[in-house]
C-alpha cells in the first residue's frame, strides 16, 4: 500500500500523539506521561481516540461487534469524531491556543493504518488528508504476537483484536512512518516490549526535549 500521508499539512507544536497496533500499552503510557507533566507543573490536556463523544460511543458499539456497518463506515465514523476532536468546542485545537501540551493516544495515523488495511488506503487518505500533523508521533513497536498475548488476558477482544489483522495493521504502520518520516515529522519509536518504567523513561525523554525545542 503507498500512503502520501503528511502531504503539505500544518504541523502543530506541543501536539504529541502516541500510536501503535492494539496491546502495546499506550493507555499505561499515556497515564504515566500525564503524572510527569502534572509534577512538573506543565499545563496538558491528556485525551484519546476514539472520544468518548456520541460518534465515539457508537463506534466502540462497532468495535464491540453490536452494531455492524461497513469498513467504510467505520471510516467515515472515525474522520467524523476526529475532527469534533480536533476543531470543536473543546477540542484539541483549543487546548494548544491555551498553551497546554496534548498528548492524544491515537489519531488519523490509526485510520491510515486499520481503515487503510479493513477497506484500502484511498478512502481513509481523502477523508483524513485536512488533519493537522502532531510535533511528535510517538510509534509502539510490538510483534503482533506479543501484543495479540497481551490482548488475549483483556476478555472480549474486539473486532480488530486477530492476529492477522493486526500483523497487516503492523505492517500499514511500518510503511505509514517510513513515508512521514520521510515527509519530515518527527516520530520516535519505542521497543514496546520492556518494562513499564523503562518505556515511561524513554517517552518522558523524547518529550520533554520535543516540548521544550
Ligand atoms: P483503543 O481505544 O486504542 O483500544 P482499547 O479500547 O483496546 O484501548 O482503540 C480502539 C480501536 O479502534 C483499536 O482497535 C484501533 C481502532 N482505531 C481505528 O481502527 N481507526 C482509528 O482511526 C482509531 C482512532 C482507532
Amino acid at each position: 500500500m503507498k500512503y502520501q500521508a503528511t502531504a503539505s499539512r500544518e504541523v502543530w507544536d506541543r501536539f504529541i500523539v502516541f500510536e501503535g497496533i492494539d496491546g502495546t500499552g499506550t493507555t499505561t503510557q499515556r497515564n504515566l506521561l500525564s503524572e510527569t507533566l502534572r509534577t512538573r507543573s506543565i499545563p496538558f490536556h491528556s485525551t484519546a481516540e476514539p472520544t468518548d463523544s456520541e460518534i465515539g460511543r457508537l463506534i466502540r458499539k462497532i468495535l464491540a461487534g453490536d452494531v455492524r456497518v461497513r469498513p467504510e463506515t467505520l471510516a467515515y465514523l472515525y474522520a467524523t469524531d476526529r475532527n469534533e476532536h480536533i476543531f470543536g468546542e473543546g477540542g484539541i485545537r483549543e487546548h494548544l491556543d491555551a498553551g497546554e501540551v496534548v498528548v492524544c493516544d491515537r489519531y488519523f495515523f490509526s485510520s491510515l493504518a486499520y481503515q487503510g488495511s479493513a477497506c484500502g488506503p484511498e478512502l481513509p487518505e481523502r477523508l483524513n488528508q485536512g488533519f493537522p500533523l502532531p510535533s511528535l508521533l510517538v510509534y509502539f513497536e510490538l510483534s503482533p504476537d506479543r501484543a495479540l498475548s497481551r490482548i488475549s488476558g483483556r476478555g472480549v477482544p474486539d473486532i480488530f483484536e486477530r492476529g492477522d489483522f493486526l500483523s497487516q495493521v503492523s505492517r500499514a504502520y511500518e510503511d505509514i512512518l517510513n513515508r512521514c518520516a520521510d515527509q519530515g515529522l518527527r516520530v520516535i519509536r519505542i521497543d514496546g516490549s520492556r518494562t513499564i518504567p523503562e518505556v515511561a523513561d524513554d517517552i518522558q525523554r523524547a518529550v520533554l526535549s520535543a516540548i521544550e525545542g
